[in-house]
């Protein structure tokens, strides 16, 4: 079964021409939440190799901007978008908007990054949970008041206890796990609308 999906949106995701099938998560969420609009600024953090960032782009529009951050060399073929701005960065080393090369907070911050994994699990929740906690530990200097997020998050005990903790940051806050993720993965993604700061 699991293979069949993936299979679905592998295919999909080449004929749609997207880097990654990973967009038709970030689709499924923003069509149920609604968290991108037309005319936004959008943070992409571990946007490599960028599915989510020509998703997003589509979306936003020639208005729009969308900044990407992540520890890979810079996919070039982004660059050739022109409300797309692409960076090697790692996000433990960006303090303010200036690394970003913007003046304004973002009306969004999207995540979907994962750490390398060594297939010691909790290890691997451990690495996780820490890069999750440092994009909560930035947001209010990047996301503007009432603006929306969703994170890609690696569940264990610690994880939902630290997102509970998080919850009333947010007017709303959502949990979903899209179609297009494979049946065995580990991954959720939290949504929270309307950032209190
Ligand atoms: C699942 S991929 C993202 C896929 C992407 N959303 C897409 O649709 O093409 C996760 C990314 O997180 C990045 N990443 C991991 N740790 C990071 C860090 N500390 N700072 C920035 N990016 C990081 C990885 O390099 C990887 O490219």
């Amino acid at each position: 079964m699991g293979f069949k999906v993936r299979d679905h949106y592998f295919e999909k995701a080449k004929k749609d021409n997207y880097f990654a099938r990973s967009a038709y998560k970030l689709e499924e969420i923003n069509k149920k939440y609604k968290i991108l609009n037309k005319g936004m600024n959008v943070l992409d953090l571990g946007y490599y190799p960028g599915s989510w960032t020509q998703y997003t782009a589509k979306v936003i529009g020639q208005e729009g901007l969308i900044v990407g951050i992540d520890i890979q060399e810079v996919n070039k073929k982004l660059e050739v978008i022109p409300n797309v701005r692409v960076y090697q960065k790692d996000i433990n080393d960006v303090q303010d908007l200036s690394d970003l090369g913007v003046d304004d907070k973002f009306d969004a911050v999207i995540s979907d990054m994962a750490p390398s994994t060594t297939g010691i699990k909790s290890v691997d929740q451990a690495r996780s949970l820490q890069l999750v906690e440092m994009v909560f530990y930035h947001l209010p200097n990047f996301l503007r008041k009432n603006g929306n997020f969703t994170i890609k998050v690696f569940d264990s005990n610690d994880a939902q206890q630290f997102l509970r903790e998080q919850k009333k940051r947010f007017k709303e806050f959502h949990f979903l796990k899209p179609k297009s993720t494979r049946s065995v993965s580990k991954e959720f993604f939290a949504i929270g609308k309307g950032f209190k700061e």
